[in-house]
């Protein structure tokens, strides 16, 4: 295992989709999470340690007995609504614990580091596009969490010889399209997912929040990238700096999106029944239209979807949710609150 890669957060939804594709491509991985939200189950390679990423001794430990050069850092709480109600949690969890991470890394002389970060760093950008250059000033704890970490660690690049890439993710939804792993966060509150919740009956209805924005049917628009083109990105941003590139910044998503009735409208379509939908009122901290200009990851890291497919993004997430029904109760329910 000398010469691993550690990734933090590795057993939650993205971060083990991208363990799968660095244990496919043959890396030798180390997982760090601390399974608060995470699956052991959903580790499909290398060795998974049961830990806080901030905690500085376990691992300062694990990037000296591994000679880590490379962090994937996934560990975060994601879910905006319970960042607005607990700020400090989220600033305590993603900021600080993302600094203890940072001091260890340079401790131990990381040489890359591949952080997650999200388009809530942007708030609501003018006509709802969001390029790289663009300002940023987000709505929510959420998206200050990440940007306080995308700082600290654009600041330590320019001040250590370690190189980075931050990756500003749009909205991540599908799953393995062979069914192995997929998003399983209790208390689902992203779209698809709650979607497919209420398709595989899991939930009686889904709730549209909004329909009088000014988009083409008065509901929210989002970028909605396939975990599996996300994971290749991450794939990519990892070689890239191995083979000496510079540290940058890279929105991911398809660059154009989908309202939130047509996100529901290929639900029904793909599971093959109408879903109960309830009209209310807007969500606090929504922006109405969150698009991505994604040139520069194509152009930097040579990344090209594979999936930029609506319908194939909900067909995976309703299998997974399929599969997850049918395992109710055992092994992967078992963070369900
Ligand atoms: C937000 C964050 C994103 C984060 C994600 C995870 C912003 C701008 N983005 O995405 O970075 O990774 O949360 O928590 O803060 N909707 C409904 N009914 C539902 C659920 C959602 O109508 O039951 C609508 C929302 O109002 C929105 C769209 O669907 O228009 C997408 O919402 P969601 O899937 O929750 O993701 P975001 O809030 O866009």
């Amino acid at each position: 295992m000398d010469g691993a890669v550690l990734v933090t957060g590795g057993a939650g939804y993205i971060g083990s989709h991208v363990v799968r594709h660095l244990g496919e491509a043959g890396y030798s991985v180390v997982v760090l999470d601390n399974l608060s939200k995470g699956f052991r189950e959903a580790v499909l390679y290398g060795e998974l340690v049961v830990g806080d990423t901030g905690d500085r001794q376990l691992v300062g430990q694990l990037l000296r007995d591994y000679s880590i050069k490379s962090v994937l850092h996934f560990a975060a709480l994601t879910v905006v609504p319970e960042s607005v109600a607990k700020p400090l949690y989220y600033y305590g969890n993603n900021t600080c614990s993302t600094r203890s991470l940072l001091a260890c890394c340079q401790e131990a002389g990381v040489a890359h580091f591949v952080f997650s970060s999200t388009a809530a760093v942007y708030g609501i950008p003018p006509e709802g596009l969001a390029s790289e250059d663009s300002p940023t000033a987000p709505i929510n704890p959420y998206g200050t969490s990440k940007l306080m970490s995308e700082w600290m660690l654009r600041d330590l690049a320019a001040a250590s010889p370690l190189r980075h890439i931050t990756l500003r993710y749009f909205n991540v939804a599908g799953c393995d399209p062979q069914t192995r792993i997929g998003q399983s966060t209790p208390n689902a509150t992203l779209l698809i997912k709650v979607a497919c919740e209420a398709a595989v009956g899991k939930r009686e209805s889904i709730s549209i929040f909004g329909t009088d924005y000014a988009t083409t049917d008065g509901t929210g628009v989002r970028d909605y990238i396939h975990v599996e083109d996300l994971a290749d990105a991450h794939l990519k941003a990892l070689r890239y700096l191995e083979e000496g590139g510079n540290s940058t910044t890279l929105n991911c998503g398809y660059g154009h999106g989908y309202t939130v009735r047509e996100v529901l409208s290929a639900v029904e379509r793909i599971h093959g029944k109408p879903l109960s939908i309830r009209e209310e009122a807007r969500r606090p901290g929504d922006p109405p239209t969150l698009v991505a200009h994604a040139q520069r990851i194509r152009e930097v890291l040579g990344w090209q979807p594979r999936y930029d497919d609506l319908d194939f993004i909900v067909r995976t997430s309703l299998d997974w949710e399929k599969k997850l029904r049918a395992r109710l109760g055992r092994g992967w329910q078992s963070n369900e609150a």
